[in-house]
C-alpha cells in the first residue's frame, strides 16, 4: 500500500487513514500482528537463540531517515500525549546496563551461555569484559527515542536514571530465576505491544523507527519465553496466571508481571489517552497474547530439547 503523504515509502501497518476510527486502527494492528508475529517467524527468533550462544551477533538496524521524522507521521495520537509516550518508554528502557547484570546474575549460576548472551561477562573484579548481546540490542533503544523526541519537539531531553532493583537472591536460585524472568518477560512483552501500537499510529521515517524497536523486543521477548519454557516445563499460561495470584512467599515479587504492566502504563501517563487510545492498546495486548499462546502450545518438549539441549526438570510448581 502506497502512503499518500511519502509517495516513496510504504506503510507498514497496511492501509493508511487520515482520520481512522477505532475499527481501522484495529485493523491496522491486526495487520500488524499478522506480520511481524506469526508462528513461524516467533520459532526462528527462538531457533536463533543456540547460534547465538555458540556466535554472538546483533543484527544490523535498517537505514532510517531521521531528518524527515516529523509530526504530521503521527496518526491519531494528540501530540502531546505521543510525546509523554517516549518519555515513559525512554524511563521504561534506561537505564539497560542495570537490567542486563541483574538478569545476568540470576542466570549464572543456573545457565552461563544465556547468562552470558543477556549480560556478557565480567571480570574477578566484576569489571565487564564483554557486553551481552541482548545489552547490545537494547542499548540502541533509549538514543533512538530521544533522537526521535527531539526531532518531533524541537528540544532536547534529559533522561532521569532510575535506580533499578538490583540482584536480591534467596536460598532457591531456580525459583529467584523464575520470578525474575516473569518480569523480564513481562517487560518485553510489554515493550513489544506498545512499538506496534505505535507502529500503527505512525507512519513514514517515524514508523520505520518503531518497526526496528518492535523487532529487537520480540526478538528478547521470544528468546526469554521460549527458553522459560524450555527451563521450567511447567509453566503455562495458566500457571502463571496461578503463581501471579499465589501469596506462597509474601512479598512484592508475587505479582511482579502485573506490577510490571501497571507501572508501564502510568509512565506512559494512560490517564491523558483517548478512549480509542485505551481501547486499542487493550485490544493490541490481548491479541499478542492470544498469538503468543498459541505458539507456547505449538513447542512440544522434543523440539525444545533438540532446540536447547537436555535439561534436569525444575519445577517450580511442586517443589
Ligand atoms: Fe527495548
Ligand atoms: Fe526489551
Amino acid at each position: 500500500m502506497v502512503n499518500t503523504l511519502n509517495p516513496l515509502h510504504v506503510d507498514l501497518a497496511g492501509k493508511k487513514y487520515s482520520n481512522p476510527h477505532y475499527f481501522q486502527i484495529q485493523h491496522r494492528i491486526t495487520s500488524l500482528i499478522n506480520n511481524y508475529l506469526t508462528i513461524e517467524k516467533l520459532n526462528h527468533r527462538l531457533e536463533d537463540l543456540p547460534l547465538q550462544f555458540e556466535n554472538p551477533r546483533s543484527g544490523p538496524w535498517k537505514k532510517i531517515d531521521w531528518s524527515s521524522i516529523n509530526r504530521e507521521q503521527v496518526i491519531s495520537i494528540n501530540l502531546e500525549v505521543f510525546l509523554s509516550i517516549l518519555v515513559g518508554a525512554i524511563d521504561t528502557e534506561a537505564p539497560i546496563r542495570d537490567y542486563t547484570q541483574t538478569s545476568r546474575q540470576y542466570l549464572e549460576k543456573i545457565h552461563p551461555q544465556m547468562a552470558r548472551f543477556v549480560g556478557g561477562f565480567t571480570n574477578e573484579d566484576g569489571n565487564i569484559q564483554e557486553v551481552g548481546l541482548w545489552e547490545k540490542e537494547e542499548r540502541q533503544h533509549t538514543p533512538a527515542l530521544i533522537k526521535v523526541y527531539s526531532q518531533l519537539k524541537g528540544e532536547k531531553i534529559t533522561v532521569k536514571l532510575r535506580t533499578v532493583r538490583g540482584y536480591i537472591p534467596t536460598d532457591d536460585p531456580h525459583e529467584d530465576l523464575y520470578r525474575h524472568g516473569l518480569h523480564r518477560v513481562a517487560t518485553e512483552y510489554g515493550a513489544a505491544c506498545l512499538y506496534l501500537w505505535l507502529m500503527a499510529h505512525t507512519t513514514g521515517a517515524l514508523q520505520d523507527v518503531f518497526e526496528q524497536l518492535l523487532i529487537d523486543e520480540i526478538n528478547h521477548m521470544t528468546k526469554f519465553w521460549g527458553f522459560g519454557v524450555w527451563l521450567f516445563p511447567d509453566i503455562s499460561f495458566l500457571n502463571v496466571g496461578n503463581i501471579l495470584v499465589k501469596t506462597r512467599s509474601q512479598d512484592y515479587k508475587c505479582n511482579s508481571l502485573l506490577r510490571t504492566l501497571k507501572r508501564m502504563m502510568e509512565k506512559l501517563n494512560w490517564k491523558s489517552w483517548t478512549l480509542t487510545n485505551k481501547a486499542t492498546l487493550i485490544f493490541t495486548f490481548i491479541y499478542t497474547m492470544h498469538r503468543l499462546m498459541a505458539w507456547t502450545n505449538s513447542l512440544t518438549p522434543d523440539y525444545l530439547q533438540e532446540l536447547l539441549g537436555k535439561q534436569q526438570s525444575l519445577s517450580i510448581l511442586n517443589p
